[in-house]
């Protein structure tokens, strides 16, 4: 106590004891994964040749929106188009803080006719949709936290899309460089836990970030949660936070018992038929902030 007087900051120790996190109330918009299926490969997880079962596809994702719904969050959904299997991943589809929706422009030419739908479904729920000019592909690439909007690069979204969210937000953006290949977006290295209290806080795999980005993360959260490969491998990270409880693939022990330690309470949700495209939880959830 005498040390956080002097130095007029809390110790590390002790913001990293266990305490009850608060959570609050979110709205996701979601697209019911009804013709999700792998046929094309745009990412190293995609095989054509293993099939997808459908209908395990599908009570795995009414168990989240399930789970949601039980944490008290609001979940709307937008209508899934025949021949647009990735559609199922709404968190590609735009990056939504304080009521602006910024749409997305996909990398994949297989994807691109995603963009229409969701734009469609967002005016439709009276917002209006600025549509960006470089590749950018929403909350995959792009997580608030803080006063910050964390922003990957490396494989999809660009720097120029960067540079025009952060003119359209009026919010910085903070580049982070993604190496490996595995973790093609942000969003499946790295989640925020916390992403209104203070400087917010993240969980992250590091060794999918550039030497510098791995600085940056360091640097802006000391106190952040770091995941092994193990636990980034089985879609740890692609989680969903709404402050206290953690929805989070089983599969990643590891870090459920992690966020256990650290005061979180983690609610296990399994989308295995979802890897099989490389996406998890988070992907399949696009947070509308007001
Ligand atoms: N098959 C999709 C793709 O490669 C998966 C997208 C996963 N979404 C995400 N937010 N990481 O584009």
């Amino acid at each position: 106590v005498t040390t956080a007087f002097y130095l007029g900051r809390t110790p590390r120790s002790s913001s990293r004891r266990k305490r009850r996190y608060p959570s609050v109330p979110r709205r996701y918009l979601v697209c019911e994964p009804r013709y999700f299926d792998v046929r094309y490969a745009i990412n190293p997880w995609m095989r054509e040749d293993a099939p997808v079962d459908t209908a395990l596809a599908l009570a795995q994702w009414q168990n989240l929106i399930a789970a949601y719904r039980a944490h008290g969050h609001t979940v709307e959904t937008v209508q899934p188009v025949p021949g647009l299997p990735d559609m199922v991943f709404a968190a590609n589809s735009a990056l939504v803080v304080g009521g602006r929706v910024l749409g997305s422009n996909f990398h994949a030419e297989q994807r691109r006719p995603e963009s229409a739908e969701y734009e469609t479904w967002f005016k439709s729920a009276g917002f209006d949709v600025q549509r960006p000019e470089s590749v950018c592909e929403g909350e995959g690439d792009l997580v608030p936290v803080g006063r910050y909007v964390l922003a990957g690069t490396g494989f999809r979204t660009t720097r120029e899309a960067h540079a025009e969210a952060q003119e359209f937000f009026g919010v910085p953006f903070i580049g982070l460089r993604l190496v490996d290949p595995y973790f093609y977006h942000l969003d499946t290295a790295l989640f925020a836990l916390n992403d209104r209290e203070g400087d917010g806080n993240i969980a992250y795999y590091p060794e999918a970030f550039s030497a510098g980005s791995r600085e940056v993360l360091a640097h802006l959260f000391p106190d952040a949660i770091l995941a092994t490969r193990d636990d980034a491998m089985a879609f740890g990270l692609n989680s969903v936070s709404d402050g206290r409880h953690v929805f989070v693939a089983p599969q990643a022990t590891g870090l459920v018992d992690r966020l256990a330690e650290r005061g979180y309470v983690p609610v296990p949700v399994d989308l295995s038929e979802f890897h099989k495209a490389g996406g998890g939880i988070k992907c399949c959830t696009q947070e509308i902030r007001s």
